[in-house]
């Protein structure tokens, strides 16, 4: 007997599916919906092989009112959501800001707004170290003041914060726990779930990966002039699976009634901060394959460097990142060559 029904929206991909498979593990159960916007439906296979459980899944779009609320009408007993359904590519939200403020507000505010109706009262909401910009003072708690927005992407993210606050000062009875992410990097341990960027890979991590397996011919290290001991930007990179397994510390917190307030925020990192030439040793070291790079310009928009206290989510959750940066990095490349030898099957 399952310990409850928890939907999650934007399942099929990174965060997400990583999510679902420890929810899983934890004796929960996990249902998807997710419009497959930047993700493949081939990840339910991928959680089948790890969990030996076929989810729940429906292709909707959270922007979809009518299509959401005939979905909760079938799920009467879902106790909490998890909401990852959201666009999160800084570059292309400059780009195209419409698209963002669309698919990241409109979907929650349907959420929240369909929760009452369905006697939902948890809320786990995905937001991002993006809130704070460029710190002034390392690392960052989350008192750290909440800085302008560089990006439409980081001003969803500060909006949706501001909407749960809100709206849970309105609904007392709504519980909101706002996890505010590093970079995640690394897959599942199995190699069956991990990262699928979509085309070029924006993000470091997919961009080593690929170019390590000769996909692309070489990595650009986006500056080397910055105020740090390398000269490269320095971030706090979170393995995919701790964040995954601080979800269902979070869900659990929740569903208990163990929350202090009825919104709470937790720094979801390592602690430590890490330079994009400390993390291309380090895979070297980890992985035995080398990656070619070339210095080239900052990368507009970027933050120096940034990481997080995590003494909150380790004192009032009980959560801390287990896993080591090499292990992730592992787990990085192993996801990548299963991903190739899968990729030659179907298409040899
Ligand atoms: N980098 C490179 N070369 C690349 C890609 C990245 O040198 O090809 C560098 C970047 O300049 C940065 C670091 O690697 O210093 C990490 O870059 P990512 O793009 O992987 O991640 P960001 O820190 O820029 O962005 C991440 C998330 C966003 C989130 C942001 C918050 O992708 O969703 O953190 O700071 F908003």
């Amino acid at each position: 007997m399952a310990k409850g029904k928890i939907l999650i929206t934007g399942g099929t991909g990174y965060i997400g599916s990583h999510t679902v498979v420890e929810l899983f593990n934890a004796g929960y159960e996990p249902i998807i919906i997710d419009n497959l916007s930047n993700s493949n439906i081939s990840v339910l296979d991928g959680i089948k092989a790890i969990t030996g459980h076929s989810v729940i899944y429906e292709n909707i779009d959270c922007k979809d009112y009518n299509s959401l609320e005939r979905f909760l009408e079938k799920h009467p007993e879902i106790v909490a959501i998890a909401h990852f359904a959201a666009s999160k590519s800084v570059g292309e939200s400059v780009e195209n800001p419409l698209l963002y403020y669309r698919n990241n507000i409109v979907s929650l505010i349907n959420l929240l707004q369909l929760m009452p109706k369905f006697g939902i009262k948890n809320i786990v909401f995905s937001s991002s170290c993006t809130v704070y910009g460029q710190p002034d003072v390392l690392p960052v708690t989350e008192k750290s003041p909440i800085k302008p927005a560089t990006s439409p992407y980081g001003s969803t993210k500060q909006m949706c914060e501001t909407i749960l606050y809100d709206f849970t000062h309105a609904n007392k009875d709504i519980n909101v726990v706002l996890l505010r992410y590093f970079n995640p990097i690394g897959a599942h341990p199995s190699g069956e779930i991990g990262e699928l960027p979509n085309g070029i890979p924006n993000n470091l991590l997919p961009y080593i990966t690929q170019t390590a397996a000769g996909i692309r011919k070489e990595l650009s290290v986006f500056g080397n002039d910055y105020d740090t001991p390398d000269g490269s930007c320095i971030r706090d990179y979170i393995n995919v699976v701790d964040l995954a397994k601080a979800h269902v510390v979070a869900l659990n917190r929740l569903i208990d009634g163990k929350n202090e307030k009825n919104i709470e925020v937790f720094n979801l990192g390592t602690g430590s901060g890490v330079s994009v030439l400390e993390i291309i040793n380090a895979f070297e070291k980890a992985t035995g394959v080398k990656v070619p790079y070339k210095i080239a310009p900052r990368r507009p928009g970027d933050i120096e460097k940034v990481w997080a206290d995590t003494s909150l989510a380790n004192k009032e959750l009980g959560w801390s990142s287990k896993e080591t940066l090499e292990d992730t990095l592992r787990s990085a490349w192993n996801w990548q060559k299963k991903l190739e030898e899968k990729n030659s099957v179907t298409n040899g």
